[in-house]
């Protein structure tokens, strides 16, 4: 969960590849580096903390060089700090790692008999030092190769030989690489953004793909040095996003763009005047549908929440059964799943480890596999056999929210198609499903222009030390995300629960010092959480009710109301989300937390 880059060309290396890891730290900011060649060998300055402080290190007196490589880490193995951080070095070999290198210790004991000294805790130091045990019999590439044929585990490297200073490797397997082509420059790095702003052009690695830079170019290889064509693919710029926009965070930029980025996942796949959804947007048509007996979605985070929600949408829109699991516990569960399923794999990201070892295990068992993804290119989204891009535009705060109300508008396009293929919704109905979908962003910024009311709670409740989130039906996947959003951003212990499981333990946590955040619907449910409020208030608990402004009326006992306006049972899942970010983001701000940065999270997770 690290991000890596490097750069070889005319212009300024060390320059380029510290702009670059700062579009890369929301993959992990606890310790960063660089490397580059200078007339004495290999240079390695690195430190702990975020880029700001690998900056005042690096720009003092600094380097000139036309190649470098960087990194910026999410500790997996050994502690934030100077000695763990990347780049590590072995004599003349220097490296930096994204992944885990999962037989290091058999290797590491090795090669200490061999009189390596070790300085670092982490996995990749092992790497460093057996490639350059190769590299005493071998060339450059040959002993990169050597080494990895000995290695088990994921990694994306960059690899530079003081032997060999005007090159730069790279090698693929599991955590993503793209290679960057530029005039008379090239990139490889974790994502495109770390050089989206000097070239388009781009060749997503595949698993094994070994390529080597240098000035004058760039060679493909596998890891046997077979040489291999990759396609070139253009990304157009990218929507602007990567600046704050005057925001003071992020995460809060974000949650204001939720209705452009609704609007812009239903651009061009919504025929609202026929009530239709434009199935090819989803890379699939009616035949492999119609072949569907049952639908299953792995996911993870916030992203297996909207799988939650999903369920309902599509078991109650479409009628068809759909499983949901979280992807870690799906890939290791030998799955009943075949041919005549669809696993749909959701993750914003399109990286996440657990996610794609779901969606491959769902493929190698026979599924029809669909990505709904938000990133452009991403691992998820080229190995599925249909990809639904939520197109969010760019996601840096690391707590998922516009990601999260676009996947729940990507499952509640998917149901209607269900549902029109399986004949079980009319076109007039259809009609006005789409209908309301379209008033959504507008009721979204209402939510948000009563943003300081969501403030004024904010600043009752950020002391308490817990919080309990209830909701029933398709909330209670709404108020797991209400939850994990408070933890994420301001370390409060919280938990979502159905609201009908209260009284069968979670009551046992109720006093005057764990707020409680109702979700309440219309139907026959909220009699029933109405009452699970005089519950709550009979224990001295404090109650924080969500729910629309036409039922405000009904809440006779809530300590604090956030209305949000009326809209159908599976697009209020999507307005009560809107609150609940905000308060979380409010409650975390008002504790002084790094919002965009938490603590021990990173965006992506590319390792089990
Ligand atoms: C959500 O705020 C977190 N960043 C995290 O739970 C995230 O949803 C999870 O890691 C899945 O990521 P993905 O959607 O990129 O696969």
């Amino acid at each position: 969960m690290c991000g890596i880059i490097g750069y070889i060309g005319r212009d300024d290396a060390v320059d380029l590849v510290v702009e670059g890891l700062r579009h890369l730290e929301y993959r992990g900011y606890d310790s960063a580096g660089v490397a580059f060649p200078t007339d004495s060998g290999i240079e390695v300055r690195r430190c702990k903390g975020k880029i700001k402080d690998l900056e005042a290190i690096v720009y003092v007196d600094k380097p000139v060089a036309n190649v470098a490589i960087g990194h910026t880490r999410w500790a997996t193995h050994g502690v934030p700090s100077e000695y763990n951080a990347h780049p590590h070095s072995s004599d003349n070999i220097v490296l930096v790692h994204n992944g885990i290198i999962e037989n290091y210790l058999d290797l590491k004991k090795e090669l200490i008999e061999r009189g390596y000294r070790f300085t670092s805790e982490t996995d990749t130091e092992v790497l460093c030092h057996l490639i350059d045990r190769y590299s005493r019999d071998y060339t450059f590439e040959e002993a990169v190769m050597m080494a990895l044929k000995d290695v088990r585990g994921a990694y994306a490297i960059l690899v530079l030989s003081a032997r060999d200073p005007q090159k730069i490797i790279g090698v693929r397997k599991d955590s993503p690489l793209v290679l960057g082509i530029g005039e008379g420059e090239f990139f490889l790095a974790s994502d495109v953004p770390a050089f989206h702003a000097r070239t388009g052009r781009v060749i997503f690695l595949e698993n094994n793909d070994m390529v080597i830079l240098s000035p004058e170019g760039y060679k493909l290889m596998d890891l046997n040095g077979n040489s291999i064509e990759r396609e070139i693919e253009f990304i157009p710029p990218m929507a602007a996003g990567a600046d704050k926009g005057g925001y003071k965070h992020y995460m809060l930029k974000e949650i204001h763009e939720q209705p452009r980025a609704l609007s812009d996942t239903l651009r061009g796949r919504i025929f609202p005047e026929r009530g239709e959804v434009n199935l090819s947007e989803f890379g699939l048509d009616e035949g492999m549908l119609r072949g569907v007996d049952r639908i299953f979605i792995g996911a993870c985070g916030t992203s297996w929440h909207a799988a939650l929600a999903g369920k309902y949408m599509i078991e109650q829109i479409a009628r068809v059964p759909v499983e949901v699991d979280l992807a870690s516990e799906f890939r290791y569960r030998r799955p009943l799943i075949g041919d005549k399923d669809l696993f749909i794999a959701i993750t914003q990201s399109g990286e996440t480890a657990d996610t794609l070892a779901a969606q491959r295990e769902a493929k190698r068992r026979g599924a029809l596999t669909l990505s709904i993804c938000n990133a452009l290119g991403a691992t998820s989204a080229r190995e599925a056999d249909a990809v639904f891009y939520t197109h969010s535009g760019p996601e840096i705060g690391v707590a998922s929210t516009k990601a999260f109300t676009s996947q729940l508008f990507s499952l509640y396009l998917f149901s209607l198609i269900m549902a029109r293929i399986g004949g079980r919704l009319e076109e007039q109905d259809a009609v006005a499903m789409i209908a309301e979908l379209l008033r959504v962003p507008d009721k979204i910024e209402k939510i948000i222009s009563n943003e300081d009311a969501i403030v004024a709670v904010a600043k009752e409740l950020f002391k308490a030390k817990d919080f309990l989130y209830l909701g029933r039906g398709i909330l209670h996947p709404i108020a797991l995300e209400g939850a994990l959003k408070l933890k994420e951003i301001s370390y409060i212990h919280a938990e979502g629960y159905p609201a009908g499981e209260m009284k069968h333990g979670p009551i046992a946590l109720i006093d005057e010092d764990v707020p409680v955040v109702f979700l309440v619907q219309r139907g026959v449910l909220k009699e029933k959480v109405l009452s699970n409020i005089s519950e709550v208030k009979a224990r001295g608990g404090k109650a924080v009710v969500v729910m629309s402004d036409s039922l405000l009326g009904e809440v006779r006992q809530a300590d604090y109301t956030i209305g949000i306006p009326e809209t159908n049972p599976y697009l209020e899942a999507v307005l009560m989300a809107v609150p609940l970010q905000l308060l979380a983001y409010h409650i975390g701000v008002l504790r002084g937390c790094d919002v965009d940065q938490p603590r021990n999270l990173a965006k992506s997770v590319t390792v089990e």
